[in-house]
């Protein structure tokens, strides 16, 4: 069983993010908390201080790539970070009437949810090397097991994420190093709210924070929930592609 003491979550400022910071809380805990929205995370350092936790903020957009991996590199050149949790993430969808995914939009969320993942992982991970321990959590998506035609962006984006994660665990087991892939469905959040089409077994933050908290704690390969979309969603991976499609669009996931 692991039991962080050191813990950077990029995206804390949001609705799992700000979830995972208050469940790992705790005296003897140091938290690294990141996000854009300075008002969000001062609550929460408040929140995670009145739970005993060592707090420090940092406040700026993963998609300054430089200033993410220095930023990375610096915070683990200080103390040897145990686990990083790469969550920060956006959303965009095809828009009604399933007017298209305006190319802006589409470059900012490879930014987001690729680019910058690659960068946090590049910058920590030089450290974790050398000591030979550490953890790193990439938050993707139950999404990622088949593109559904609201989101093709995301979708894509979250299945990057997931076949990195896991050729990572592959690749640095042998180092002591772990990586898991977290694969939520729905979640109560601003990004949930605005992400088109049904959702069902829809989770509170929390409920989703001891999950990921308890899957990181036995170091699983993937950690993903709730248990009838995740079987759901893996049958449309591995059913014919078109059998799913037809099921998706008769579902409602096309604008
Ligand atoms: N909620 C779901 O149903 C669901 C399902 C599957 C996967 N996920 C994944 O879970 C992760 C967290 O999402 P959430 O549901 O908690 O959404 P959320 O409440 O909207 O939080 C998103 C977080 O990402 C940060 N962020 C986004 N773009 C950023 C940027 N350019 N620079 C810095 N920070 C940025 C936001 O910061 P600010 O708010 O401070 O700008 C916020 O802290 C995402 O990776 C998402 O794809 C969510």
């Amino acid at each position: 069983m692991r039991s962080p003491a050191c813990i950077l979550i990029t995206g804390a400022s949001g609705a799992i993010g700000g979830a995972l910071a208050r469940e790992f809380a705790a005296p003897g805990v140091t938290l690294t908390l990141h996000g854009r929205n300075r008002s969000a995370l001062d609550s929460l350092a408040a929140e995670c201080s009145r739970r005993g936790a060592a707090v420090r903020l940092f406040a700026f957009d993963v998609r300054d790539i430089d200033e993410l991996r220095r930023w990375g590199a610096q915070i683990g050149s200080e103390a040897p970070l145990d686990l990083v949790i790469a969550n920060a993430g956006m959303n965009i969808s095809t828009g009604p009437r399933g007017a298209g995914e305006p190319w802006e939009a589409v470059e900012a969320l490879l930014d987001t949810n690729l680019r910058a993942v690659f960068a946090l992982v590049d910058a920590v991970l030089p450290a974790m090397r050398a000591r030979r321990s550490g953890q790193i959590a990439l938050v993707s998506s139950l999404a990622a097991y088949f593109g559904l035609p609201v989101a093709p962006s995301y979708c894509a984006s979250k299945a990057a994420v997931k076949a990195y994660a896991e050729a990572l665990r592959g690749w640095l087991a042998a180092e002591g190093i772990a990586v898991n892939v977290i694969m939520p469905g729905y979640v109560e959040s601003a990004m949930c709210r605005n992400m088109p089409g049904p959702k069902p077994f829809l989770w509170p933050p929390e409920r989703a924070a001891r999950v990921i908290r308890r899957g990181l704690e036995k170091n699983r390969a993937r950690i993903s929930f709730p248990f009838p979309l995740n079987l759901g969603t893996w049958l449309l991976a591995v059913l014919p592609a078109e059998v799913s499609t037809r099921i998706l669009i008769a579902l409602g996931y096309r604008d």
